[in-house]
């Protein structure tokens, strides 16, 4: 249904489009950046930076790109990442699309990458993305943190054993 390729230059513009869609960074906890030259910064802080993997989802039937799926704070020492996903062309919300790509990456995370522990924030009121992480297996930890603007965020975890021997549908 999807692939996932590497995030590169060429991909700026539409993750820039995506980014600026207020119903999709409605939830995200950092503003995007603004200008052309901070996008163009951002991209390379984040292509050079060891412990991020960004893919671009990439819808199999049109090849178009649909969203972007990511592993970031890579620790292999203590083989933890953490996921993050947006779907930025909203038509594909609720298509399987984001539940294959989340599938494709955590297979990587945990099978090749051997990590242990893939863990997650979202917005305690992002009611949509819970229901999905939970769909995935992810479990709420208990721990919760508030933003500067007081929101309430919540952690998901999600561990190797129970991804791998679960019945989710992967
Ligand atoms: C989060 C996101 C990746 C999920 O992808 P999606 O294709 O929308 O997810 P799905 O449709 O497969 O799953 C959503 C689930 O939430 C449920 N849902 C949808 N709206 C809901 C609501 N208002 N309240 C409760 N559940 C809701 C759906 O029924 C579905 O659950 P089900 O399959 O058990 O019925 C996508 O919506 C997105 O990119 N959102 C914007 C960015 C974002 O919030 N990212 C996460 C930040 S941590």
């Amino acid at each position: 249904m999807v692939e996932l390729v590497p995030l590169e230059k060429k991909y700026l513009d539409i993750v820039t489009k995506w980014n600026y869609d207020s119903e999709i960074n409605f939830y995200f906890s950092k503003r995007p950046p603004l200008s052309d030259e901070q996008q163009n910064l951002w991209l390379e802080k984040t292509l050079s930076d060891a412990a991020k993997k960004k893919y671009i989802i990439i819808h199999q039937l049109n090849q178009k790109p649909v969203g972007m799926v990511s592993l970031m704070k890579i620790e292999l020492t203590s083989a933890k990442a953490e996921f993050g996903i947006t779907i930025g062309e909203k038509k594909y919300w609720g298509t399987g699309v984001a539940m294959a790509a989340s599938n494709m990456l955590l297979h990587y995370a945990f099978q090749i990458l051997k990590l242990e522990e893939v863990y997650l924030t979202v917005f305690e009121a992002n009611v949509r993305a819970i229901q999905f992480f939970s769909n995935l297996g992810f479990v709420k930890t208990g721990r919760t943190f508030t933003n500067e603007n007081d929101a309430s965020l919540i952690e998901m975890n999600l561990f190797n054993t129970h991804f791998l021997n679960s019945s989710h549908p992967h």
